[in-house]
């Protein structure tokens, strides 16, 4: 399984900041916002990702996290010239992605909860068709709406409705089979111009290939798509860790407990950091 993680798209929406930047550079809290969409690829055990972001920011990215050799993984970088749509991560990614099943995460989606890496490792394993995910929200309107019957079985999905049919929202998070790039390709633009990640899931769901996990409601999902939201998912990891003493989405304590990078390893990534409390939790870990 590989991972993409779709890093680009403008923080215009979100403060008044020129067009190019992008909001994954910014911090959630104590660290880069895009650090938390790479934990959960890293909890679903996945070792090679590839970054799509603007020209502007693919640099810094490449710069922040390199070859993913400290982290015992392997990182690939790939610009997205202009904002067209999510469904062409997989157009751009298509050489990345070769034979092999990926799972796509939205630069700015921050989950957190608990069982989350078995449910991940459960679900990754997609050989034939498409899983995403389902989960409650007050006001679904912004989102990806999915609709269900009695028997949990998926009826539609439909993109930013004004009327939405049910109040289960799509997270940013999919994983798909190998012949996701091939029916990416084949999407047409949809009114608002974009190459829609709903109608790559419909394609899915018209052949009875699509799954929908539900997640429950003592597990949250944010995202930081206003200003709003972005500080509730500051305050959210900030009150955890706080409170608990363990970060969230510390990429280096994954690859460690996962065993793909050894005590020296994260030791010597803590002393660079160490005057950050960021470092010094690293360095916790081991003494
Ligand atoms: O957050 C989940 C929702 O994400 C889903 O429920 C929707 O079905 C899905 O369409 C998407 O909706 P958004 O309105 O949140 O998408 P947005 O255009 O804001 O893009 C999400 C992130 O992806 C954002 O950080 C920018 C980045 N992006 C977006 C586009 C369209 C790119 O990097 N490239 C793009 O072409």
């Amino acid at each position: 399984m590989k991972g993409i993680i779709l890093a680009g798209g403008s923080a215009t929406r979100l403060y008044p900041l020129s067009k190019s930047i992008s909001k994954q550079i910014m911090p959630v809290y104590d660290k880069p916002m895009i650090y938390y969409p790479l934990s959960t690829l890293m909890l679903a055990g996945i070792r090679e990702v590839l970054i799509i972001s603007t020209p502007r920011d693919l640099p810094v990215f490449r710069e922040l996290l390199g070859s993913g050799q400290t982290l015992g993984m392997k990182f690939e970088y790939i610009v997205q010239h202009t904002p067209n749509g999510l469904a062409q991560a997989f157009v751009l990614g298509e050489r990345f992605i070769g034979g092999s099943p990926v799972c796509l995460i939205l630069g700015d989606n921050v989950f957190y909860g608990q069982n989350f890496s078995r449910m991940l490792e459960k679900t990754g394993l997609v050989e034939d068709g498409a899983c995403i995910f389902g989960y409650y929200v007050k006001d679904p309107r912004a989102y990806g709406v999915v609709e269900f019957d009695e028997s949990g079985k998926v009826l539609s999905i439909e993109e930013k409705p004004e009327k939405p049919k049910s109040n289960y929202a799509v997270p940013g998070l999919y994983f798909y089979d190998n012949t996701v790039a091939l029916r990416a390709k084949a999407l047409k633009p949809s009114a608002r111009g974009e190459y829609e990640i709903t109608d790559l899931n419909c394609t899915y769901l018209k052949e009875g290939k699509l799954r929908v996990e539900i997640f429950g409601r003592g597990f949250a999902w944010l995202d930081t798509g206003n200003c709003d939201s972005l500080l509730d998912a500051s305050n959210f990891v900030a009150t955890i860790q706080n409170r608990q003493g363990f970060y969230v989405a510390c990429i280096e304590e994954i690859a460690w407990r996962k065993g793909w990078i050894d005590n020296s390893s994260l030791e010597r990534i803590g002393m660079k950091l160490v005057k950050t409390e960021y470092g010094k939790y690293i360095l916790s870990l081991i003494n």
